[in-house]
């Protein structure tokens, strides 16, 4: 089967690599001749885990290329270029809807199938689907950056929204070389568990709700790990025994059900506001779809407020990317808290272990204030006398 992955980013370069490995021909396209000139030569700046390490053994097999319409020649094509959000809380689909428009105008073979893994409005896939002269499949990704290798391998499930069922066979195919490659493909250090994935097939409105649905879940099940610390931070007591019997139930589960900074990141917020712009297309009227954005939103800041009333003269942050193991800030705790403090007239260093920070060296970045404060879920080594660990 030969497959294309367009937008060669954060998850499409990682795609691309995993179907390489699998055995599939594979296209990449990029329109960033930067970027795509990077990982014909096998360089990445992405500190994502074991990129460097499956760019260097399949980055030559794959077919690099710079013109999305080239995607024509394929079986299937994996469709991962950005959907910024709008201020709506929508998805906008411009660069989705350009690269099937240049693809359709290529003259495709008829069972051409076009695979969005971009994350879309709910509706989005569907006017696709009207309009283009192929078949259309949603298959939103639900990893996490800095282990979006392991993510590929073991997810838990394979989204699948499809306008034809057939065209949603040709994506599983394709899928399923990744998700069940052999144990010895995988690199040391990866995880790897023959667990079948479940297997979830809707049409493409279904599949884009679900999407938003699941992470906007995450987000309210983060907001509500972190109210139960409020509470018991409150009252004195530790919240991590409560959460720890929250969590033993199985209908709860342990997953993010532990006290400390907000979601960040590229997915979690932005899907859960999505969620409220569904919400309101459908007519909707819950307010938890607002509930879960805004007590995410309050976590920074009422740390924030905690700490200033410890009146400290400077104050370390550590850790500016939103999770560990990446260096992507967007909404990141560290650097709101950093921003928030600030405001406040508090003097605050930065560090981090590869995000953009103002003190790469740990010891100098802690000895230099009298207050060190952990915004990272990973406590990094140091010796401080005073420590808010907002994990701890
Ligand atoms: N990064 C994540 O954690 C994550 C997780 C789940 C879903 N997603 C979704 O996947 C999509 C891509 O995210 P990302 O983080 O990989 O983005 P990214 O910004 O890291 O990469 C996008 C790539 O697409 C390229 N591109 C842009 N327009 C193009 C076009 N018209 N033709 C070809 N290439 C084009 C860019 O040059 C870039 O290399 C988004 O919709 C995002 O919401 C991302």
């Amino acid at each position: 089967m030969r497959v294309a992955v367009v937008g060669l980013g954060k998850l499409g370069a990682c795609q691309a690599l995993l179907f390489a490995e699998a055995g599939l021909e594979v296209m990449g396209i990029d329109v960033d001749p930067d970027a795509l000139d990077a990982l014909k030569r096998g360089v990445t700046t992405n500190p994502e885990p074991h990129l460097a390490e499956m760019l260097a053994t399949y980055g030559p097999s794959i077919d690099w290329r710079s013109d999305p319409a080239d995607a024509a020649e394929a079986d299937v094509v994996f469709c991962v270029v950005p959907t910024p959000s709008l201020d709506s809380g929508a998805y906008d689909p411009s660069a989705v809807y350009s690269v099937a428009d240049q693809i359709a105008d290529a003259e495709p073979a008829d069972d051409l199938v076009f695979c969005v893994v971009s994350t879309l409005t709910p509706g989005d896939g569907q006017r696709l689907a009207a309009n283009v002269p192929f078949a259309v499949v949603g298959s939103p990704e639900f990893i996490a950056l800095g282990d979006v290798f392991a993510g590929m391998r073991r997810p838990d499930l394979l989204l699948i929204g499809e306008s034809e069922s057939w065209a949603g066979d040709r994506v599983l195919t394709a899928l399923r070389a990744i998700k069940h490659g052999q144990p010895d493909n995988v690199h040391p250090g990866m995880r790897y568990t023959p667990k079948a994935p479940a297997i979830c097939r809707m049409s493409l409105t279904e599949a884009e709700v679900a999407k938003v649905a699941l992470n906007a879940f995450l987000v309210t099940k983060i907001g509500f790990a972190n109210t139960v610390g409020e509470i018991c931070r409150g009252l004195g007591i530790s919240p991590h025994p409560v959460t720890r019997a929250i969590g033993a139930d199985h209908r709860v589960g342990h997953a993010l059900l532990r006290p400390g900074g907000p979601a960040g990141g590229p997915c979690l917020p932005r899907d859960s506001k999505a969620f409220g712009h569904v919400a309101q297309l459908a007519g909707a009227k819950s307010s938890l779809t607002d509930m879960a954005g805004i007590v995410n939103e309050q976590t920074p800041m009422l740390w924030a407020e905690r700490i200033a009333e410890m009146n400290p003269r400077k104050v370390a942050i550590l850790g500016t990317a939103y999770k560990p193991g990446t260096d992507v800030t967007v909404e990141a705790f560290g650097l709101l808290l950093a921003m928030f403090l600030s405001a406040e007239g508090i003097p605050v260093v930065t560090w981090d272990p590869l995000a953009v920070c103002d003190e790469p060296d740990l010891d100098t970045a802690v000895a230099s204030a009298d207050l060190v404060v952990v915004a990272t879920a990973e406590r990094p080594d140091f010796i401080h006398p005073n420590v808010v660990d907002c994990w701890a």
